[in-house]
């Protein structure tokens, strides 16, 4: 059930040194590519890096809330091309959080990080950075990285009556 999988993803941020095996990674690369995009246009491209030097900076592309990429052994950077939709960041999450639950699915652990909008220095976006390591095409914008491994921590559900119920506005 869709409800149990929501439930069970949590962001971890601890992570095992174990590698993940081809067919976890073959799995995600089919799901980051079976999402829907509006009118079909695909803007997104997503890299599945597991060097762990390329790892490490990618875990310096912002100051806070990315270190905890450096345990991780698989990190999906999801960027788009702008100028091909101009719904890119829609397209873009959709397929992150859709990466998060089959991971979950797989009894894998991850976590979002976000770098669309974030700086990486006072002179760089973290957006360029990300670019420029991974020589993303002129025109694509980093939306986030997934980082994916094999959880270190364990963390419950949140529970069903802590969920933001007031959020729900009810005209039925
Ligand atoms: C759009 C978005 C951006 C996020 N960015 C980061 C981030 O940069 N670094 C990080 O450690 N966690 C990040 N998170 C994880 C949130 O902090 C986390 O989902 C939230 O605190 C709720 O906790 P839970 O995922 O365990 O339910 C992000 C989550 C979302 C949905």
């Amino acid at each position: 059930m869709l409800l149990d999988l929501l439930s069970k993803r949590r962001s971890i941020r601890q992570f095992t040194a174990a590698p993940l095996g081809s067919e976890h990674i073959d799995h995600l690369k089919e799901i980051a590519i079976r999402v829907p995009t509006s009118r079909g246009l695909n803007p997104w491209q997503f890299n599945f890096v597991t060097q762990s030097d390329l790892i490490s900076k990618l875990a310096q592309a912002k100051p806070h809330a990315a270190a905890f990429l450096n345990q991780c052994p698989l990190a999906v950077v999801i960027s788009a091309d702008t100028c091909r939709s101009d719904v890119w960041i829609e397209d873009s999450s959709i397929a992150a959080i859709c990466l998060q639950l089959a991971a979950t699915e797989l009894d894998l652990a991850s976590c979002w990080v976000q770098i669309r909008l974030r700086p990486h220095d006072e002179t760089t976006t973290a957006s360029d950075y990300v670019s420029s390591l991974l020589n993303l095409d002129e025109h694509h914008q980093v939306v986030a990285i997934i980082g994916i491994g094999h959880p270190a921590e364990e963390k419950q559900p949140h529970l069903k009556q802590d969920l933001p119920w007031n959020h729900i506005v009810d005209f039925t």
